[in-house]
């Protein structure tokens, strides 16, 4: 059992692979879809999920797919199950089991991650459907007074609790404690306020007895908040982001996938090989990104059969720019060139 997990584990994390987050809720993909003026239905969300699981992208750059409910249901257009498009391309299927982060009582402006509750019995029937791992991710807001002893602290619980779960059931967990990169705080707040999270995390985790071999970690980097006056070099977003993921990951996880928070799909690409190029982790560092790789295929396929070889393109693209990223191995030269 253990041996399975670790090698999901690594897989997820192999040299110049990543993992696609395409778990969007059914609130959070219409808006995605609003943008492009598509409308969100059934139909819709599938197309649009099938022609990226498709792409070339698959086969080259992406190790696991992280699903939604509705779509790891999801049969394509000729009747194929989309987890077996995933499968087929060589990727691993993942699926979201939180509920979502709902109002924290007594703790104003802060918010607490749900979906524990008969979360092993969803486990089960998730793991007959394909998935071999899941994500749960808790967040974290900073402003005035915020954030708080207890929504840290729960939130972490959380996170640990669910990773157990997700242990037990033979599913590799990604423990996702994402501090949000909206509000005017600087590069050193975000510092800060992320080293209490990743020690409060490391520190829930290692009470719910979770093997550190078998999970992988999906942090924020260390940015200023968008509104900040002061924004940082690439640079420094990389020497703060890897010293501090050195102070608070243990080296037996295998692997460090960021998410990309809001960051331009170049920002986030151009963080991850800088943090690469620093060289010498304990850890493998790559993407698990939603909004930074599928930004350009969302707006060249806008809902038109006609586009979806170009949104193919505009995936693998992405796709690639990430890989060599992961690998330390992306420039802008190269950028320009293969745009
Ligand atoms: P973003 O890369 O758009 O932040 O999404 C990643 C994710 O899975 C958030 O939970």
């Amino acid at each position: 059992m253990t041996a399975e997990l670790d090698a999901i584990a690594q897989k997820m994390v192999a040299d110049g692979k990543g993992i696609l987050a395409a778990d969007e809720s059914t609130s959070t993909i219409k808006k995605r879809f609003d943008a492009i003026g598509v409308e969100s239905t059934e139909d819709n969300r599938r197309d649009y999920r099938e022609l990226l699981f498709r792409s070339q992208a698959m086969q080259k750059y992406i190790s696991g797919v992280i699903l939604f409910d509705e779509t790891i249901r999801q049969k394509a257009k000729d009747g194929t199950p989309l987890v077996a498009l995933i499968q087929q391309a060589g990727a691993i299927p993942g699926i979201k089991v939180d509920a979502g982060a709902k109002p924290m009582p007594l703790c104003p402006g802060e918010t607490i991650t749900e979906g524990l509750d008969g979360l092993a019995g969803r486990l089960k029937e998730y793991y007959d459907l394909g998935a071999r791992f899941a994500k749960w991710r808790a967040v974290i807001d900073i402003g005035a007074g915020i954030p708080s002893y207890p929504a840290v602290r729960a939130n972490a619980h959380a996170l640990a609790r669910y990773a157990a779960l997700c242990q037990e059931a033979n599913i590799v967990p990604i423990v996702e404690p994402e501090v949000l990169m909206d509000g005017d705080h600087d590069i050193d707040t975000c510092y800060r306020v992320t080293e209490w999270v990743l020690k409060t995390t490391f520190e829930e985790l290692y009470y719910q007895r979770i093997r550190h071999e078998g999970m992988v970690l999906k942090p924020n980097m260390v940015v200023p908040g968008k509104k900040c006056p002061k924004q940082a070099s690439v640079a420094e977003v990389a020497e703060k982001t890897v010293r501090l993921l050195k102070t608070c990951v243990p080296s037996a996880v295998p692997g460090i996938a960021f998410l990309s928070g809001g960051q331009s799909d170049e920002e986030a690409t151009a963080h991850l090989d800088a943090m690469v190029k620093h060289g010498g982790l304990p850890w493998k560092l790559t993407y698990s990104y939603g909004r930074a790789l599928q930004a350009a295929p969302q707006k060249a396929w806008s809902g038109k059969a006609e586009n979806v070889a170009a949104a193919q393109a505009a995936f693998d693209h992405r796709a690639h720019m990430n890989s060599l990223a992961a690998l330390g191995q992306w420039t802008t030269e190269v950028e320009r060139k293969a745009a």
